[in-house]
């Protein structure tokens, strides 16, 4: 499919300049490492990020003392034990959560430091977010759902808005679905719908937490493809995922032990891309009912 901007996003000033102290996915290997000797430039960088819930027996801390650096371009997928901090660190992200000491900063912007307001401005041109139960309106058609985000932040002109939603639904392959309303659509469909709504503001960032969680492996595989697809398309992904086979999809797979980064390991191989984009990907894996 030709036309949809799927631009690697808007320039970054933040954060320049080396990190000694975080994890910085960064490998010689990925497309943005730096094949001309220059240095990474994170589109995601946390610092001493803390997180601290207060319990009925006291403090619980989810995150501690992560440190973290993405650059642009880059499929991360999260994994570790359940309670390990995975959604903590993908919600600190978008700043659904906030951190309790350290900073975040994602595109640019502190996001921890954000009032609620600015916050849902700043998530709604920066970052996609993707849920492992879909969160579609469900009064809305699934087209209707996809305009809604440039109607939230004023992006595209009006008469722009359907046009560009009918083409992004066709990206992931649920074009024929769009006058429907989101229950009359499998769980695949709903997530490749849900999928399209995060991409109608184009951010540069897009965060799912386990948005396999609720599909069948075929969609699931479908959806790993197609994420991978957003990476190679410029878009940072940040996937937290139970998937076992994930490394063979991302380019990163940063392992969460007890609110610590316990471990980055590098995909050693990038298969060739056969595909043009995703919509090839979902069709390559026949992803259709979940
Ligand atoms: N609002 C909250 N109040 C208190 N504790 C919380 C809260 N949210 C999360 N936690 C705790 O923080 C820890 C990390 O939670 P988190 O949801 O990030 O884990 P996770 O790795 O995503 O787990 P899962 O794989 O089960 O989704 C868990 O022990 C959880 O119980
Ligand atoms: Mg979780």
């Amino acid at each position: 499919m030709a036309g949809l901007p799927l631009s690697p996003g808007p320039s970054n000033d933040a954060g320049r300049g080396p990190d000694r102290e975080s994890t910085t996915i960064c490998p010689s290997t990925l497309r943005d490492g730096g094949a001309d000797g220059a240095p990474c430039e994170p589109l995601i960088r946390l610092r001493r990020v803390t997180k601290s819930y207060d319990t009925g027996s006291g403090p619980f801390t989810a995150l501690r003392d992560v440190d973290l650096s993405v650059p642009a371009g880059v499929f991360v997928a999260i994994v570790g034990r359940s309670g390990s901090g995975k959604s903590t660190l993908a919600n600190v992200i978008t700043g659904i959560d906030r951190p309790t000491s350290g900073e975040v900063n994602v595109a640019g912007t502190r996001v921890d430091v954000l009032s609620q307001r600015q916050l849902a401005l700043w998530r709604g041109r920066n970052v996609g977010v993707v849920f492992q139960f879909f969160q579609l309106l469900p009064g809305l058609t699934i087209a209707e759902n996809v305009v809604l985000p440039m109607e939230f932040c004023g992006t595209y002109t009006v008469g722009d808005r359907l046009p560009r939603a009918l083409e992004l639904l066709d990206r992931v392959g649920v074009r024929a679905q769009a006058d429907k309303l989101p229950s009359a659509l499998s769980g695949g469909e709903q997530q490749r719908a849900a999928i399209a709504r995060t991409l109608a503001n184009d951010p540069p960032i897009v965060v799912a937490d386990e948005p396999t969680g609720n599909l069948d492996s075929h969609n699931a595989e479908a959806v790993l493809e197609l994420f991978g697809g957003l990476a190679a398309d410029g878009k940072t992904v940040l996937m937290v995922t139970h998937e076992r086979d994930v490394s063979h999809y991302a380019d990163q797979v940063v392992t969460l032990v007890d609110g610590r980064i316990g471990g980055v390991s590098e995909r050693a191989d990038r298969p060739p891309q056969k595909q043009t984009g995703p919509a090839a990907a979902w069709s390559a894996a026949g992803g259709s009912h979940g």
